[in-house]
């Protein structure tokens, strides 16, 4: 294992963490973790060098925080730091924090949180924060000792990032969705420079897209691959184009299968700051533009077509048609379009065009959306992936 630096926290974390949002579980529902085989992998990757765990209070339906309670009984907890999240969506008054607190120690049966993040913060949800005095709230804890550093984990804008790291002294880490596709997107590039360069260590989440950048690539993209000077799974490519950079803490992938775990484990173990020739990372910029290139919308995100007044979340439909042209990850977006109340599905349009006057790039939406629901809706044909 390789270990790196951690900004102000001054603790030197594996270059791998083991995000626990995707254990392995049975009987498709999330909340039924596999636990022998998730307590096997865990304990695989510490016993392989791993030092950071994260956890969070939703994931799994809750379960995860029992689970890695659990799993880290014998001896592990004492070898590795222990994040978790302030779940902020629950938050309405002061003594929630204490309530949510008190829980997660339970369910993790440890006294001491090592890192203690607010989960999802955003520009609302960090005004209620700082209302609530949540910052305040976390000295108190750590005075008492029962949380060893605070961060934030985020997934909005760069300028509102940019705004939530210089807003507070106190912050020692955050967590940020960062991968070779997202180098512009949410904190992107930009704000992980920014925060490292402010003392923050740098937690990247969604190394691998949430496993779309670890299938096998589209034809584009897999000739860009088959120009590179280094044979490498696509997983590996994207892992070390992270640990290349030197503002990188911590990269957690959410591991589901131990071959992922053992895989990941190797490849971090071969990682290293500046390790990538110019040429491979000429393979990966030209990956992301070959990914790019089979974009079927050219949606920004910037929801400027919200609120619609039937509650269609448009950007959400918009993004899954570009993916699921990208990454051709069909069954995905047929799943998660079957679990929106029909009410709010894109089939649900009314074709008012209120949307289509306030989009910036002048997209036809009512068009857009037409197609959303034949590829992922009552239309769609079950089965090809
Ligand atoms: N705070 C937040 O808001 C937030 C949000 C997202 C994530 N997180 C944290 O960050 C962690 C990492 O994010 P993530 O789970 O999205 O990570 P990720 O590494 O981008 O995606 C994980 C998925 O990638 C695939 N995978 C991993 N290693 C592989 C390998 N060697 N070969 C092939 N496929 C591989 C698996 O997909 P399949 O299961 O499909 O095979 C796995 O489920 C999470 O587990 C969670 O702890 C936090």
């Amino acid at each position: 294992m390789r270990y790196r630096s951690f900004g102000k926290v001054g603790w030197q974390p594996s270059a791998l963490g083991f995000g626990c949002m995707r254990l392995p579980i049975k009987n498709e529902d999330t909340k039924q973790i596999d636990e022998p085989e998730a307590t096997r992998m865990v304990r695989y990757a510490i016993d392989h060098g791993v030092n950071y765990v994260d956890t969070a209070y939703g994931y799994h339906g809750g379960q995860s925080e029992v689970f890695l309670g659990r799993a880290l009984a014998g001896g592990y907890r004492e070898r590795v730091r222990v994040a978790t999240k302030l779940p902020m969506w629950l938050l309405k008054e002061p003594g929630d924090m204490d309530r949510c607190f008190a829980e997660q120690r339970e369910r993790l049966q440890i006294d001491h949180i090592d890192l203690y993040l607010l989960h999802g913060l955003d520009g609302p949800r960090w005004e209620l924060a700082r209302k609530l005095g949540v910052p305040e709230w976390a000295e108190r804890q750590k005075k008492a000792g029962h949380l060893g550093h605070l961060g934030f984990s985020f997934h909005a804008r760069l300028e509102t990032f940019k705004d939530i790291v210089t807003g507070y002294d106190g912050w020692e880490f955050c967590q940020i969705q960062y991968n070779y596709m997202d180098t512009e997107y949410q904190a992107g590039t930009e704000g992980l420079q920014f925060a490292a360069q402010r003392g923050l260590g740098v937690v990247v989440m969604e190394p691998l897209r949430g496993g779309l950048l670890a299938a096998p690539p589209p034809a584009a993209v897999a000739e860009v691959f088959e120009r590179s000077p280094a044979r490498r799974t696509p997983a590996d490519r994207a892992l070390q184009w992270l640990w290349n950079q030197p503002e990188v803490s911590v990269v957690l992938s959410g591991m589901s299968a131990m071959q992922h775990v053992t895989e990941n484990v190797d490849s971090a173990g071969r990682s290293g700051v500046g390790s990538l020739s110019a040429a491979e990372i000429a393979v990966v910029d030209a990956a992301r533009a070959a990914y790019n290139s089979l974009a079927r919308v050219d949606c920004t995100g910037c929801e400027y077509c919200l609120p619609c007044p039937q509650g269609i979340n448009i950007p959400r439909h918009l993004g899954a048609l570009n993916e699921a042209a990208m990454y051709g990850v069909l069954a995905r977006y047929r799943r998660m379009y079957s679990r929106i109340p029909e009410d709010q599905r894109p089939g649900a349009c009314q074709a008012c065009a209120e949307c289509e006057a306030k989009c910036p790039q002048g997209l036809p939406i009512r068009d857009l959306l037409a197609e959303a629901h034949r590829t992922f809706g009552d239309e769609a044909k079950p089965g090809a992936e």
